[in-house]
């Protein structure tokens, strides 16, 4: 019995952490700026998996318009971490994207490169490699600059 209450109010603390983790990543500037397109590119790549895994048919058109959004959102992070940025407390940006600025800014073309690419596959077995290797710059780049929750 007072076994299954620790491990219920364990589960409490957890969901309440989990909380406020979100309540924490309400930044402001242009960290909230990032924040937001991040968010909307990892619904886009949500949506646009479905084309890869099959799970929804073939639409070129719909694949277009989706790797052509993040596409775009990769041009328009390129100019949200300008210096000093990388104070606010609320974000989770690495402070080794202003000492490796260059390589940062690279990755986020690659990504524009790679999702512009992905939207000219004719159908889903050629997008499928195309989608993976765009998903691939995400976790890459996160793994270095994106600062892990604790
Ligand atoms: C060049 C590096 C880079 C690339 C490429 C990149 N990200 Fe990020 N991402 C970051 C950084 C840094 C943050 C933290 C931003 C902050 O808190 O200021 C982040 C944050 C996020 C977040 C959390 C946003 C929030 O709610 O705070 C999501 C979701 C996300 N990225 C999705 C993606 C997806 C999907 C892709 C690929 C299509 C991608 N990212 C590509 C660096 C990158």
């Amino acid at each position: 019995m007072t076994r299954i209450r620790t491990v219920a109010w364990g589960a409490v603390a957890a969901a309440a952490m989990v909380l406020a983790g979100v309540a924490a990543s309400a930044a402001s500037g242009p960290a909230a700026e990032r924040q937001a397109i991040m968010k909307q590119t990892g619904l886009q790549m949500r949506d646009v998996s479905a084309f890869a895994t099959g799970q929804k048919p073939w639409d070129a058109a719909k694949v277009k318009a989706l790797t052509g959004a993040i596409a775009a959102n990769g041009k328009k992070l390129q100019g949200l971490y300008p210096p000093g940025s990388g104070a606010d407390p609320k974000s989770e940006a690495d402070p080794k994207i202003w000492t490796n600025k260059a390589d940062f800014t690279k990755r986020l073309a690659e990504m524009s490169t790679l999702a512009t690419a992905a939207g000219k596959a004719s159908n889903a077995e050629a997008f499928k490699p195309a989608f993976l290797k765009m998903s691939g710059t995400c976790k890459s780049c996160h793994d270095i600059y994106r600062k892990k929750k604790t």
